[in-house]
């Protein structure tokens, strides 16, 4: 099966051309196009809805056809078109989901809605394309090695922080999840605080590679909340705030020094922020492998991209007393893409009542 997938929850706006055939248990991708109107927030440290919506409507049909001209599939060779219909910002939301709606009646087509938040996981189940290049970035995709359950998995989104267990692609529970901020929103705001722009994770990471801990007298601490606590829920809002208390804190008023000093304070502290986040992600998911012993480990969203939580996961799941694969896709696929959504799709092809579907902005992961 043919998938024409749309992603246009927030303000990436997203179209992507998969396939799954039978008997194999990845998706093939045939095309992968996003357009991102993040630039346009940076000013605001953060995303302005009513903006991300109007560019959604400027991108959505430049990039569809994109997606399609790059897939070399016609509209009559697809077997279905599949949308996020949420979580997401309702008026980002309503462009995709009324695109496809059209684009289902007037093809005549079945429509597959698609929750936002679990497709993230599916970015593991992609591969098969050695060939598909974009943007002069080769995707690596693998082409064996899938995800085998039952199976621990935690989304790490902007507005979203879940943990779930995967018995099959049909029986997902959940398990835990952030009781306030997710782990994206906390990188997002921390960057703020510390004067870096939006989007906080890759700008706080950035940051953070510069700081040399052996070489520094700066021993920033900051709390890792509900880290030794038994339990699968997690919190950020009070690392923000705790970050936001030191920053105002005045830790050299010398004139001449404080630039200096403020340069290595803001990379401390990015360290320090990066380093809580992780400490925290990690101890959660063992905490689920421990409890519910699955095969696999599967990280997505866009806080999966980051380089310490992949490393440190990977040094875990790695000295874990029985074998676990650890699975995380490729960066470009875990920020927001559409060749997710159409993988999930991929996996429940059951189409829905085309007029029925309608954006949801608060879906919850399971
Ligand atoms: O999944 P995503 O692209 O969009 C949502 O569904 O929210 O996630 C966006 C979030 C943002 O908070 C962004 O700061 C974070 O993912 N992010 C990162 C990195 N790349 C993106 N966080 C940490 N490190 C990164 N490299
Ligand atoms: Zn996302």
């Amino acid at each position: 099966m043919r998938i024409l997938a749309f992603e246009t929850s927030c303000d990436e706006t997203a179209a992507a051309v998969v396939e799954k055939r039978k008997g194999e248990e990845f998706v093939r991708v045939f095309s992968d196009v996003v357009a991102s109107s993040s630039d346009m927030h940076v000013t605001t440290g953060g995303i302005v809805p009513e903006v991300a919506a109007r560019e959604q409507v400027r991108s959505i049909i430049p990039v569809i056809e994109e997606a399609l001209r790059e897939s070399r599939i016609t509209n009559r060779e697809l077997g279905a078109i599949a949308v996020t219909v949420g979580p997401g910002l309702i008026g980002s939301l309503l462009v995709g989901v009324e695109t496809a709606k059209t684009l289902a009646l007037v093809w005549d087509k079945p429509l597959i809605p698609v929750n936002h938040l679990i497709a993230h996981l599916y970015a593991n189940w992609v591969g098969g394309s050695e060939k598909l290049k974009v943007k002069n970035e080769k995707l690596q995709l693998k082409t064996q090695n899938y995800p085998t359950f039952p199976a621990i998995g935690m989304v790490v989104s902007g507005g979203h922080t879940d943990i779930v267990l995967m018995k099959s692609h049909t029986e997902i529970e959940w398990l835990g999840g952030t009781r306030d901020d997710a782990a994206g929103e906390c990188f997002d705001k921390c960057a703020r605080i510390l004067g870096l722009p939006y989007p906080g994770g890759p700008a706080v990471a950035e940051v953070a590679a510069k700081f040399k801990i052996k070489n520094s007298k700066l021993k920033i601490k900051l709390p890792r909340p509900l880290i030794d606590q038994d339990t699968l829920d997690l919190s950020f809002s009070g690392l923000k705030t705790a970050l936001a208390r030191m920053r105002n804190e005045p830790f050299d008023n010398a004139q001449g020094k404080q630039k200096i000093m403020s340069n290595e304070l803001t990379s401390a502290m990015a360290y320090e922020v990066q380093e809580a986040i992780t400490d925290v992600l990690v101890v959660k998911v063992m905490l689920a492998v421990r409890r519910f012993k699955p095969k696999s480990v599967l990280l997505g969203g866009g806080v999966a991209a980051n380089e310490r939580l992949r490393e440190k996961l990977e040094a875990r799941v790695m000295n874990h007393k029985s074998s676990i694969k650890l699975h995380i896709s490729p960066p470009k696929l875990c920020t927001d893409n559409a060749v997710s959504i159409g993988a999930w799709a991929a996996f429940h092809p059951t189409p829905a009542s085309i007029l029925s579907v309608r954006p949801n902005p608060s879906l919850a992961v399971v």
